[in-house]
């Protein structure tokens, strides 16, 4: 047996034996946000010197060289991690691999997959050319409640418009960033409210990243305070068990579906070890700040994921969390709120039950002609 390795050693005459356990890893659930990326225009404003796509070589919105290294040594560490687990040969009933119908994080699969199944021996099909295809699969944008429920879900608008109305929200949302909502206004031409905050955040953020000097007027906004209410806007997000429902419900009802069909031997694939989601920044804040299970204080950086493993410790199956910010080497373990690292799957089913949504009642607006915006601006 490969993983059962026994050391024999003498300790004072007598004969210890120190045994590595077999693994008891049966299954792993990968959350991905994309790599490094140029700015979408929803970020920019135009009489920004930087807004022309000229200055994007991809083009607006795709992954840079960086991003693509970012991706690639993301699929690197997974291999590292699960060398053992997953083997050296890929084959189709292993991993599932799921993208959200963007080029960003098509591209992001494809490269994760590239760190992580390097071709070896019978799989070998050109010489020197150290990559086999791995394929991935996505849903169109409106029906994909998993990843892009922003664009699937009508009432998340409603929902997050609510929240915004509420008196305690509304006065530490303009007490906070009022003056902010001003600034951004007056130099970009839009009209400013927590969600533009939010994309304009990104859009300073990448024309940072990129080398491209920033107008001076954005520094009495950026970084701080536009982080700050870019980070409020996850928060927003998930404030309630109906927005928790809809940013990460249908990803943890998936999630959950097919933990469980492992754990029953019904899994088909029976042989299926892993499931990708190659997604969004979005998608990693919603799922922790749901779980409650990590205090966000920073947007989720490129190539950041989180890992929910299935183990069997002594015939009792539970789940593991993790989260790789790149503030550590490893992946960070994290837990429920009344949990255990190793959490009984049962006990974990209990405490996030009432956020998995029953129908689509859950996604679609009441009233989607009263509306005020409908968001299909991707992130
Ligand atoms: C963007 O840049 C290209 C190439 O320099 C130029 O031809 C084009 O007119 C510019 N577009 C705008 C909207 O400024
Ligand atoms: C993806 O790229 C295609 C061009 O190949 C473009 O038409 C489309 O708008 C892009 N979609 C997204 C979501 O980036
Ligand atoms: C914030 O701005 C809104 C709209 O401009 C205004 O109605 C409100 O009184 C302002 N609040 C604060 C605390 O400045
Ligand atoms: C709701 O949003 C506010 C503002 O960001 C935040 O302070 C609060 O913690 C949130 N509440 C919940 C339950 O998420």
């Amino acid at each position: 047996m490969k993983f059962l390795i026994i050391f024999a050693f003498w300790l004072g005459g007598f004969q210890v034996l120190a045994v590595e356990q077999p693994s008891t890893l049966k299954l792993v659930h990968v959350l991905f946000r994309h790599g490094d990326r140029n700015p979408e225009t929803s970020s920019l404003w135009e009489t920004n010197l930087y807004y022309n796509e000229s200055f994007y070589r991809q083009g607006y919105g795709q992954l840079t060289n960086n991003g693509k290294r970012t991706e690639y040594s993301l699929g690197q560490a997974l291999r590292e991690r699960y060398d053992d687990f997953l083997g050296s040969e890929w084959n189709i009933n292993y991993i599932d691999v799921r993208s959200s119908d963007v080029n960003r994080t098509k591209m992001s699969a494809l490269l994760v997959n590239a760190g992580l199944w390097p071709p070896e021996d019978d799989d070998v099909w050109l010489s020197s050319f150290n990559w086999q295809p791995v394929p991935y699969n996505y849903l169109p944008s409106e029906d994909d409640k998993e990843i892009l429920f922003y664009m699937a879900c009508s009432k998340l608008d409603e929902e997050i418009d609510k929240v915004l109305e509420q008196d305690d929200i509304k006065n530490y949302i303009e007490e906070r960033y009022n003056s902010t909502f001003n600034i951004l206004a007056e130099n970009t031409g839009k009209t400013v409210d927590l969600f533009e905050a939010f994309l304009l955040y990104f859009g300073m953020e990448i024309q940072e990243e990129l080398g491209f000097p920033l107008e001076e007027w954005t520094q009495s906004v950026y970084p701080e305070p536009l982080h700050s209410a870019a980070v409020d806007y996850y928060y927003i997000e998930t404030n309630n068990t109906i927005l928790r429902k809809i940013t990460s419900g249908y990803l943890l009802n998936k999630i959950l579906s097919d933990t469980e069909n492992k754990i029953n031997g019904n899994i088909s694939p029976q042989n299926r070890k892993m499931f990708f989601y190659s997604g969004h920044e979005t998608n990693i804040a919603t799922l922790l700040l749901t779980l409650e299970a990590y205090d966000l204080t920073d947007i989720p950086p490129y190539g950041g994921y989180v890992l929910l493993e299935l183990h069997e410790i002594d015939g009792v199956n539970g789940l593991k969390l993790f989260y790789q910010n790149y503030e550590q080497a490893d992946p960070i373990p994290l837990k429920l709120p009344n949990c255990d690292y190793f959490c009984v799957y049962d006990d974990f089913y209990q405490q996030v039950q009432d956020i998995l949504p029953t129908s689509d009642t859950d996604c679609i607006a009441s009233n989607l002609d009263k509306l005020k915006r409908r968001r299909n601006i991707i992130v």
